[in-house]
């Protein structure tokens, strides 16, 4: 029951510390802590390590010596422009050789993950959530956003394994999986900062990570690709609107970001409340919301969604009864203000609604 608690905390955490990340200076440090401890290293598991060239116990992929070549090729620059990402060939799950930056990146907004098709921890969760940002963002992926699941496991992620991952994934136009020569991947891994990253909070496996950056502006954003879709949207979002202001000209489509708006509730939701709440996907670390607006009345709602510990104190006994079910972790206070309330009732009751008439279109169980 402490996992639950732990569970918190960790989202917590991750919600809190999506930083605003600088590329060319971890991935720097990644290869100098890389290389003074082994010879060979996995590139998902850094804990694997060998003298002797092999594979990975835990995930069979080849270990890679850190090249002392790429220590140089990282050094900081102050742009991330072309002369910063190698323009390396790739080839894409169809068999098409594309250039990594006059491609892939040069004027567009991109979501990038590394992956690779044999992972059993991650990579399928990545996929999975790259999968559900593009349900979101429908025809705009491939349009105005471009998402790439990179493999870094190229000598097994031929272009055909690819194509049948993708397939299997049901990925849509305008997500590319790319594979190429050993190298490359490498050199792009590191310029990206997502090489091996020997990460104090997660030893065993790799950190999943979803990198999302609009290249003409010149900013990147590093999150957890575990977070939840509709918040890695708004983050994706952000990227997208905050900053094309800032060099105009430089996005294509103004209109992007006016086109990806979110409802205040939504938002509220997204970064306040999904770290422990689903609606219509089960209990979390609090309960599932679905149905939430019809179950309780509208007043104890917004009260107890303002002041939860109020409601305790007073011994209302809905606020008790879930206070004892629900022990290890306490819904917070979190400084919302009424209006910021209200929406986030009117969001959950539209989703209540929109998963009731789901159910109801589907077929009767
Ligand atoms: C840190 C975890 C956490 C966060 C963040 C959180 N909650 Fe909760 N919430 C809980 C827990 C746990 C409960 C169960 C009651 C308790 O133990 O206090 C709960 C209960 C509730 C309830 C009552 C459910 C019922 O059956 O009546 C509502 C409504 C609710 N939360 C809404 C929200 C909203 C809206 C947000 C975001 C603004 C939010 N919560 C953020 C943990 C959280």
């Amino acid at each position: 029951m402490e996992s639950r608690l732990v569970k918190a905390c960790l989202l917590g955490v991750l919600i809190v510390c999506l930083p605003w990340h600088s590329l060319s200076q971890s991935s720097g440090k990644d290869a100098t802590a890389a290389q003074s401890e082994a010879e060979y290293v996995c590139p998902m598991h850094p804990d694997e390590k060998s003298k002797a060239e092999g594979t990975c116990s835990k995930c069979g992929m080849a270990l890679k010596q850190p090249s002392r070549q790429g220590k140089s090729e990282v050094a900081p620059t102050s742009r991330w422009g072309p002369d910063y990402f190698p323009n390396v060939t790739l080839t894409t799950q169809d068999g098409k050789k594309v250039r990594f930056y006059d491609d892939l990146l040069k004027g567009k907004v991109v979501a990038i993950t590394m992956i690779y098709t044999n992972c059993v921890d991650n990579c399928p969760l990545e996929t999975a959530r790259m999968l559900q940002m593009q349900k979101m963002l429908g025809d705009r992926v491939g349009k105005d956003i471009f998402f790439y699941s990179i493999s870094i496991d190229p000598r097994r992620d031929t272009p055909e394994v690819l194509k049948s991952y993708a397939e299997k994934y049901k990925a849509g136009p305008g997500w590319l999986f790319l594979t190429g020569d050993e190298k490359d991947i490498e050199l792009i891994s590191r310029k990206l900062g997502l090489y091996s990253e020997p990460d104090p909070n997660d030893r065993d496996g790799h950190l999943p990570t979803l990198l999302l950056g609009n290249v003409p502006a010149g900013v990147w954003m590093r999150n957890s690709a575990l977070d939840n879709p509709s918040f890695l949207t708004i983050k994706l979002n952000q990227v997208l609107g905050n900053y094309s202001d800032q060099r105009k000209g430089a996005v294509k489509s103004p209109s992007v970001a006016a086109r990806l708006e979110f409802t205040k509730g939504q938002y509220l939701f997204a970064t306040r409340c999904v770290a422990c709440h689903t609606i219509g996907g089960g209990d979390h670390i609090g309960p599932d919301l679905a149905g939430v607006t019809r179950l309780r009345e509208r007043r104890w709602l917004t009260r107890f969604i303002m002041t939860p510990e109020k409601m305790i104190e007073e011994k209302d006994p809905i606020a008790m009864a879930l206070f004892k079910k629900y022990k290890e972790v306490r819904m917070p206070y979190l400084r919302l203000t009424q209006s910021d309330v209200a929406s986030l009732i009117d969001y959950m009751e539209a989703q209540t609604a929109a998963l009731r008439a789901k159910e109801d279109g589907g077929t009767t169980k």
